[in-house]
């Protein structure tokens, strides 16, 4: 069997993204303060719309790592607009959707480029959602009228992502080892749906430990409920980062 194709070398502790699932900005900073030892967030769609971008602002103050999940699809000139304006955060990672095609993704990059030369920072990383996972082999035939497999798809909008110039993924874990072997090593797969043996499955129906997710190839982990509604939130990041290290 080959070796899995590794990416970057990280703790456990720094392979571990939350999302900060809660309506508002007061919310956010209290579980942000709660949690001193979580170094990267992702603010997503629901707590961007309703806070904007001072929670990036909170997050920026406590040294935080930035996810900014928003998953833009538009025409190439409004992605770069939209790019430029969150490059000028000083985001990490940014989400753009691969079906916005090669022109769009390039754009995206170019304008985060942009963005953060002109505001004195990094710039992020943006990387593609491939396919949502709300669509299943059904929806992807009958509704987008693709007939290929879905993991067929996955890895031909992520290897579109790559050749338009992003640095990565989002994916199931269960599509990992796939798109790290087909897209390289410096393509970095962000990966939701991962639980530890002891956590509840919720609404992930294909959950992996995150012990298994990154040996698949996984180089970010984003894991919600198995932290945050935990009894003792602390312990469960340190059984997760002990379950990553044995
Ligand atoms: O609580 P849980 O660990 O399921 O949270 C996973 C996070 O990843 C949520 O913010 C969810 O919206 C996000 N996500 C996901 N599946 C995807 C893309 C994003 O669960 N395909």
């Amino acid at each position: 069997m080959k070796a899995p194709v590794k990416g970057p070398a990280l703790t456990p502790l720094e392979r571990i993204i939350v999302p900060l699932d809660v309506p508002g900005q007061h919310e956010a900073i209290a579980l942000i303060d709660a949690l001193p030892e979580v170094a990267f967030w992702k603010v997503g769609l629901e707590l961007f719309v309703s806070s904007g971008p001072a929670v990036l602002t909170a997050l920026k103050e406590r040294g935080k790592r930035i996810f900014l999940d928003l998953k833009l699809h538009d025409i190439p000139n409004t992605m770069a607009g939209a790019c430029r304006a969150a490059g000028g955060y000083g985001v990490d990672l940014l989400t753009v959707h691969a079906t916005a095609g090669e022109a769009a993704l390039a754009a995206a990059q170019a304008g985060a480029a942009e963005g953060a030369l002109a505001a004195g920072c990094e710039p992020p990383r943006v990387i593609a959602v491939t396919l949502l996972t709300s669509i299943g082999l059904e929806s992807l035939s009958a509704e987008l009228k693709v007939t290929m497999p879905v993991i067929d798809y996955a890895q031909h909008m992520a290897v579109l992502a790559k050749d338009s110039g992003l640095g990565g993924a989002v994916c199931s874990p269960h599509e990992a080892a796939i798109l790290k072997a087909a897209c390289g090593k410096d393509f970095w797969l962000v990966c939701p749906g991962v639980r530890p043996v002891w956590a509840q499955k919720g609404d992930q129906q294909r959950a992996m430990t995150p012990g298994n997710a990154v040996s698949a190839g996984a180089d970010y982990l984003v894991i919600g409920r198995p932290i945050t509604q935990a009894d003792d939130p602390k312990r469960a990041i340190a059984r997760i980062c002990e379950e990553m290290t044995s």
